[in-house]
């Protein structure tokens, strides 16, 4: 008998490896983040996310047709309009109403979810109209607008107190209390969002995003946020950005009995690329960040290496 416990047997090779991992990634667990832009025939490339393109709703759709294929199930769409004004949110011929008509039409069995945001809309870049109870309102009508033109699912980004609890009241006066809404509720202020901002054009043009977003110290009032946005009806919640913060999924995948869902930002995506030297040479990183965050008790990952994932999935099958 040795005195020392031997490991290595479990590594010698790839089969070995296989037969001893606990955590295992699969088309199921991911969720695309898509920017949409009015106008046709646009795959606008985002500088600072290499493969990361602004589609109109026909290119957007074309994306999908060759992502489906391979499992995708959930889309996540953003629009990013031309014209700034608040109103724009939620108009019903909006950039993101008419692409949700469009790929449920298409794509029935896709899950749509719509960011419920102003801050791309706001011509200051904020996620609030200055006062927090009427910014409610103003979400509510945002997601109305999501959910009628077919959404099953709202994601609320702003993290305005209460706006659960708006848009869950506002959906149920118009018959569509069936609509889920996925809330982020802990979303903290983070530096990992600034490439997302040139994707989206919602950079605040004065201050920051402080006095609404959480203060990346604070563990415990995440927990206190998730229980709040699950009391006021959200059926499952995001923990946002994931990587710096996967103790707070940890945290929260025990607490809670819901799909924890965690978003791989902008940041995140793009520090990987930096670090591994471009897109195709990025699976090992990509690989190992995302399989932390599953590890670490993410249901869901919201991501934008979802097109490469599934590519990687796909070969491995
Ligand atoms: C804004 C919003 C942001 C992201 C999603 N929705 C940016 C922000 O809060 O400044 C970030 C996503 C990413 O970085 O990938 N409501």
């Amino acid at each position: 008998m040795s005195e020392f416990k031997r490991f290595r047997c479990r590594r010698a090779d790839e089969a070995a490896r296989l037969k001893h991992r606990e955590t295992f990634l699969s088309a199921a667990d991911f969720i695309w983040p898509v920017f949409l832009v009015e106008g046709k025939g646009i795959a606008q490339a985002v500088p600072a996310m290499p493969g990361v393109f602004r589609y109109s709703a026909d290119t957007a759709l074309k994306e999908l047709g060759k992502l489906v294929p391979k499992g995708l199930r959930s889309v996540l769409l953003f629009g990013v309009p031309k014209k700034k004004g608040v109103e724009q949110a939620y108009r019903r011929d909006g950039i993101v109403q008419k692409a949700i008509g469009l790929i449920k039409k298409r794509f029935p069995a896709v899950e749509v979810i719509s960011d419920v945001c102003i801050c791309s809309y706001n011509p200051t870049g904020h996620c609030h109209i200055g006062d927090n109870d009427r910014t409610c309102a103003v979400l509510a009508e945002v997601a109305l607008s999501h959910a009628a033109a077919g959404a099953d699912c709202v994601a609320p980004s702003d993290m305005m107190d209460g706006r659960v609890f708006h848009i869950k009241k506002r959906l149920r006066e118009h018959d569509l209390g069936r609509v889920r809404i996925m809330s982020y509720a802990a979303k903290f202020a983070s530096g990992f969002y600034g490439p997302f901002r040139d994707a989206a054009d919602c950079a605040p043009e004065s201050g920051d995003r402080k006095s609404y977003q959480m203060d990346p110290a604070n563990r415990d009032e995440a927990m206190e946020e998730i229980r709040a946005d699950l009391d006021e009806g959200a059926e499952s919640i995001i923990i946002k950005p994931a990587l710096s913060y996967l103790d707070i999924i940890c945290r929260a995948k025990q607490n809670f009995s819901r799909p924890v869902v965690a978003y791989n930002v902008s940041g995140e995506y793009a520090m990987v690329l930096a670090l591994s030297g471009g897109l195709k040479k990025s699976a090992h990183l990509m690989e190992e960040t995302l399989i932390s965050i599953k590890r670490a008790g993410a249901d869901r990952i919201i991501s934008y290496f979802v097109p490469a994932v599934l590519e990687m999935l796909s070969e491995k099958k």
